[in-house]
């Protein structure tokens, strides 16, 4: 990638979906009823993905933009497995647990701030109810490192767990001040070090670039800091500030934020930074040793995008269990409640904690699978979208490509008879680039506080 005038992409810098979903979560609502839901789960035939969320953490880390629980009681932390186990009964009323398991992931907040014992007891029930496994399942979970032991490491290795998120943001000490969360790169490398010691093979960290007093300098060192972890995979996320959203990030200064300028700047030294050093980009946000199957997955048309980032199990039906989780079926998306009260009272009248979601219609189906393609492969076959989808891509597109000029005459977007591509300066530019074919963007322009900035 040859040097960039980044001042010129400053334009750029406006509110934008990160399209871990299409519709986009502020589409879910109430119009996708419960008894859709249970329709489609009753209906499904593919195979299954599990994320369980476990939302609690003990403090907070200010950026953060997850949904999580704070509390120090033992007591919210047992109570929440047993309705996690309510609800994986009423889950088996509603759909075949014989189908195949191809993937499980434990989100959070922080997974490992419950015991060995109590994740033992989840993962044990899960599979109780849950009886086909298969042998290739990809089992993963996210941990902090702050909060990790090897007694949890025996209860993952004992159940096949083959992939593990650490959370490290970044390795600077001043930044890691600010942002609540001091984290000594020791500490990261003994949690590495023991994954390693039980054979997880697959090992990713994630990073944060935009956080309060990130400069390019210093973000350059975190990365050959980390190069010491030697991660499989590494995520470095743009910093979603969404301070209307979240409390914490109002206790940042917002005049120690990095500029987009820098914010660009660092994500084009990150990307040269990890081809130099053997990684491949994949998507808007992961690198990838070669030979980790994300990678392959690109030549294949074989890589999706969903709400935990990049995988290639893209055709599963995912169920989300526990407070707040999202489902995704080919034509919904179904989300639980956020509201501990609410989840645990609609489990004990022996429904779904199922609050909201949406019903994928024709359009939002074959504009799910244009923006998914750009944000998985940086291009798009317009040859087989329109064979899959029988449009006529030009016509059915025509208001997208007409707002995409700006880009084509930058050179930053190609377009020809088979072919939508970015150019590497556009991938910088993905979720600015993905917006015209929103149908649901009209909506959000001029409302500052939908969605965080894309730059
Ligand atoms: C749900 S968190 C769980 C990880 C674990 N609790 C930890 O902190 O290590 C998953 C990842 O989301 C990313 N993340 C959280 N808040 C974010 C934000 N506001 N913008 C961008 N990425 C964010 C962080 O990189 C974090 O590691
Ligand atoms: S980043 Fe992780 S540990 Fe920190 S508050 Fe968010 S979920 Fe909890």
């Amino acid at each position: 990638m040859s040097s960039i005038d980044f001042n010129q992409f400053v334009k750029y810098s406006k509110a934008g979906p990160r399209y871990t979903s299409y519709p986009t979560a502020l589409e879910f609502s109430d119009q996708f009823s419960y008894e859709s839901y249970i329709r489609y789960l009753e209906n499904s035939t593919e195979s299954l993905s599990l994320y369980v969320h476990l939302p609690f953490c003990r403090s907070a880390c200010y950026f953060c933009g997850c949904n999580v629980v704070f509390t120090s009681k033992q007591e919210n932390l047992d109570r929440y497995v047993e309705y996690l186990k309510k609800e994986i009964d009423i889950l088996a009323q509603h759909l075949d647990t014989t189908r195949e398991v191809i993937q499980f992931h434990f989100g959070g907040g922080t997974p490992t701030y419950y015991s060995a014992a109590s994740l033992d007891e989840i993962v044990g029930y899960i599979k109780s109810k849950f009886t086909h496994w298969s042998p290739n399942a990809e089992m993963s979970c996210e941990i902090d490192p702050r909060y990790f032991n090897e007694e949890q490491m025996q209860v993952f290795a004992k159940h096949g767990f083959n992939r593990i998120s650490f959370g490290v943001q970044d390795l600077d000490e001043k930044v890691q001040k600010e942002i609540h969360r001091l984290q000594p790169l020791s500490l990261t490398q003994k949690a590495v070090e023991l994954a390693r010691k039980y054979g997880i093979g697959s090992i990713n960290v994630d990073f944060i670039y935009g956080l309060p007093y990130q400069t390019l300098e210093s973000f350059k060192k975190s990365l050959e800091l980390s190069m010491t972890l030697d991660p499989d995979r590494v995520a470095v996320f743009n910093y979603a500030h969404v301070p209307w959203l979240m409390k914490t990030m109002r206790k940042f200064d917002e005049t120690t934020l990095p500029t987009p300028q820098v914010k660009l700047q660092i994500l084009q030294h990150t990307i040269e930074f990890f081809e130099t050093h053997g990684y491949k980009m994949v998507g808007m946000d992961h690198f990838a040793k070669p030979n980790d199957e994300l990678f392959l997955a690109i030549d294949k048309g074989e890589l999706h995008r969903n709400f935990q980032g990049y995988t290639t199990k893209g055709g599963a039906n995912l169920i989300g269990i526990g407070l707040t989780s999202i489902g995704e079926g080919l034509r919904y998306y179904a989300q639980n409640s956020k509201d501990m009260s609410e989840y645990e009272a609609l489990i004990d009248s022996g429904k779904l904690p199922f609050v909201r979601g949406v019903e994928l219609s024709d359009d939002d189906y074959v504009r799910k699978a244009v923006i998914m393609e750009l944000m998985a492969n940086f291009s798009i076959d317009i040859r087989r979208i329109e064979k899959e989808h029988t449009i006529v891509f030009r016509d059915y597109f025509a208001h997208a490509l007409t707002e995409l000029q700006e880009f084509m005459e930058a050179q930053l977007v190609t377009v020809d008879e088979n072919k939508l591509s970015l150019s590497p300066t556009g991938t910088l530019l993905i979720r600015n680039i993905a917006m015209p074919f929103d149908a649901y963007m009209q909506k959000y322009q001029g409302s500052k506080k939908s969605f965080s900035k894309t730059v």
